[in-house]
């Protein structure tokens, strides 16, 4: 999205300064300079400093020979800046311990993957694929929105969940942006969820997988968050045996609770996309200011609710102060 507006405000000012060099020489009604200037300063720097160039127009004038370049510049670190703040991946580790767990789980590791939507992390996302490797999993878990309605390139999200399950067993549930795109084009989506599943990936939508005869890792897909098909998945689990959940959204943490889930992993909320030192994340998806619940580690009676910050942008095209995000979970008895 950010990238087709500076497509088109530079190709609107370089065009706005071809016109004005044509009016000048044939000396009709201009376009007014503070119009050159602002089209430059909102982002089409670079399409006025090639107009200015191309067409000969405005060189000589200070305004506009000093204010371009440097207007040029500034967005230019900007766009690196930005691109840092959205490509740079940080890895967060936490220790989880539980009574559950014994010798057989003890330093057993999962890393997740969350709200990728389509993140370009070099080619074939190999940028991400070296940081997963090196966390050295037992398990990786992707909870949700590895696509959405505008990053749908499924062969990029196929090719990621592949080379994953070189590293280790993926266990892979929906979120919120998989089910719109069921509902608006459920062909491409469906034949993706094909795909991974002839691939070897664990598609745990609705779900419940006994790893290993070790622990029992439940998969909850968005469209059925508080519904009642936890409880029904959950019901005949023993409760001395470890369970994690995979559920997209954290808000649910209550029915979590209820339904006795030791370690939750969840994402959806993007850090909250801009995260205000000391004050947390600004927005989450519903457009709910500061939320409580945007990255971190949460404890509610004996179930531990994990939120990762995830990798990727849906509707807000740039995190700032919140760099994208590989959580990784080290269980310890
Ligand atoms: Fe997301």
């Amino acid at each position: 999205m950010l990238i087709i507006y500076f497509i088109i405000i530079n190709l609107i000012a370089f065009i706005l300064y071809g016109i004005d060099k044509k009016k000048a020489i044939k000396d009709r009604f201009r376009i007014p300079e503070r119009v050159l200037i602002f089209v430059a300063i909102i982002g089409g720097a670079l399409g006025a400093f090639l107009g200015m160039h191309i067409f000969h127009h405005k060189t000589k004038k200070k305004k506009f020979s000093i204010t371009v370049p440097v207007v040029l510049v500034i967005w230019i670190l900007l766009v690196i800046w930005g691109f840092y703040q959205n490509h740079h991946i940080v890895i967060t580790e936490y220790t989880y311990q539980n009574e559950k767990i014994g010798d057989d789980l003890n330093g057993y590791t999962i890393v997740q993957v969350s709200d990728l939507h389509n993140q370009y992390f070099g080619f074939d996302e190999s940028r991400l694929i070296d940081e997963i490797r090196k966390c050295n999993p037992d398990i990786i878990v992707v909870t949700g929105d590895v696509v959405d309605s505008s990053h749908t390139n499924y062969k990029r999200a196929l090719s990621f969940m592949k080379q994953a399950k070189e590293i280790a067993p993926v266990y892979y549930i929906t979120g919120n942006h998989e089910k719109w795109l069921e509902e608006k084009k459920p062909d491409k989506i469906n034949a993706f969820y094909e795909d991974i599943i002839n691939e070897g990936i664990n598609f745990i939508d609705n779900e419940t997988a006994y790893i290993d005869d070790k622990y029992y890792l439940i998969g909850l897909s968005d469209d059925e968050l508080g519904s009642g098909k936890l409880e029904e998945l959950s019901k005949n689990l023993p409760k001395d045996k470890f369970k994690i959940l995979l559920a997209h959204e954290p808000a649910y943490y209550d029915n979590y609770v209820a339904c006795d889930m030791d370690l939750v992993i969840t994402g959806h909320v993007h850090g909250g996309q801009f995260i205000v030192p000391g004050k947390g994340g600004f927005v989450s998806p519903e457009f709910e200011f500061f939320p409580e619940l945007y990255e971190g580690v949460h404890t509610y009676k004996d179930t531990t609710m994990i939120i990762s910050r995830g990798l990727g942008n849906s509707v807000i095209p740039l995190r700032v102060n919140n760099y994208p995000e590989l959580v990784v979970i080290k269980l310890a008895k």
